[in-house]
């Protein structure tokens, strides 16, 4: 018998699954897009200042003011970064990282002023085994839970 216990932990597993942040997933050594596209319609380019921002909350990138600015960018950062600056004006902020590292790995988060928007990305590095080990430990623990409660609930309510 699959009782109730079951689906109410596949579901929550699910739910788990799909309510995670947008990913992106790369190679060592390789390049990905970092998408950030700002929802406001009339923002005025002249007015608006984006920030790249990874996991440690260094500087990955800025534009300001509608320009590219690399002044205070991390040096962990330098020449990775490729940008689309005929797209800013359509809102889309987003950005190439090149040459990935495994150190990357992790969240990386674009802040819009004025606009006051945030936009987050989980960058994944395949290849990464620390990141997989992870994601597979969660998912399993989750799954000798559900087995446990279901067991659990059979004991008590057959
Ligand atoms: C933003 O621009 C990049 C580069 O042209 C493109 O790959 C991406 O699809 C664009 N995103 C949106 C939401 O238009």
């Amino acid at each position: 018998m699959i009782n109730r216990w079951f689906f109410i932990c596949a579901f929550a597993l699910l739910i788990n699954k799909v309510s995670l942040q947008v990913t992106v997933e790369g190679f060592i050594s390789g390049s990905v897009v970092l998408p950030c596209s700002s929802t406001e319609h009339d923002l005025t380019l002249q007015d608006t200042d984006v920030h790249w921002r990874d996991k440690d909350s260094k500087i990955v990138f800025d534009i300001v003011k509608g320009e590219d600015s690399i002044a205070e960018q991390n040096s962990q950062y330098k020449n990775r970064v490729e940008t689309f600056p005929d797209e800013y004006k359509r809102g889309n902020f987003s950005i190439i990282l090149t040459n990935l590292q495994h150190t990357d790995a992790g969240e990386f988060s674009c802040f819009i002023t004025p606009s006051d928007e945030q936009k987050t990305v989980e960058l994944i590095i395949t290849g990464s085994t620390a990141e997989k080990g992870n994601n597979l430990f969660t998912i399993w623990m989750t799954i000798l839970t559900c087995v446990f409660l279901c067991y659990l609930h059979q004991l008590f309510c057959l």
